[in-house]
């Protein structure tokens, strides 16, 4: 079993809370975006720009079943995993999964300007984050946790994720 999967939109803090929650546990912190990264030996931002979102996809279930196979570790998941149904049973089976939401609005502050999310490359941003939210809405009300971030500070998140995790 890993010792728990942070999941949840784009900025919602997966990695930073995973990063702390892990130094507090003495575990190893897995992310599954750094997982295809390092297989690959390239972003995941070229990845989406030279092979498509469905390639992406592929590589992600591909460490996501890599991840879920290590013991007691923290993993954060990338912003889209939970889409993928085999992902999701995957997941569940691993360990405890826990949603971080934010409001749109402070997922956009959170997120700036940057260009490393593919996904919200054009357009307005606002507008993209909310359309993004509503056709996940379903798949991260899913998880077996949740937790809203707006508002909250990073080590504020880690405390309720390591309650969580230890009231089991
Ligand atoms: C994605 C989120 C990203 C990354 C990829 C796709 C998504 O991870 O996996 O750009 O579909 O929401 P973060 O949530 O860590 O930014």
């Amino acid at each position: 079993m890993v010792a728990v999967i942070l999941t949840g939109f784009m900025a919602t803090g997966k990695t930073e809370v995973g990063r702390q929650l892990a130094a507090r546990l003495g575990a190893a912190f897995v992310d599954t975006d750094a997982l295809v990264e390092s297989a690959t030996g390239r972003t995941v931002r070229d990845i989406f720009a030279q092979d498509g979102e469905p390639h992406f996809r592929a590589l992600e279930r591909e460490a996501v079943e890599r991840a879920c196979r290590m013991d007691g570790v923290v993993v954060a998941t990338g912003g889209g995993t939970l889409l993928d149904p085999e992902n999701r049973r995957r997941l569940a089976a691993a360990g405890p999964v826990v949603c971080l939401t934010a409001s749109p609005e402070e997922l956009l502050r959170r997120l700036g300007g940057g260009a490393d999310r593919p996904l919200l490359a054009g357009g307005d941003r606002l507008v993209r984050i909310r359309e993004l939210l509503a056709s996940r809405a379903e798949a991260y009300a899913g998880a077996a946790h949740i937790i809203d971030t707006t508002g909250l500070r990073v080590d504020d998140v880690v405390a309720r994720v390591q309650s969580l995790v230890a009231g089991r």
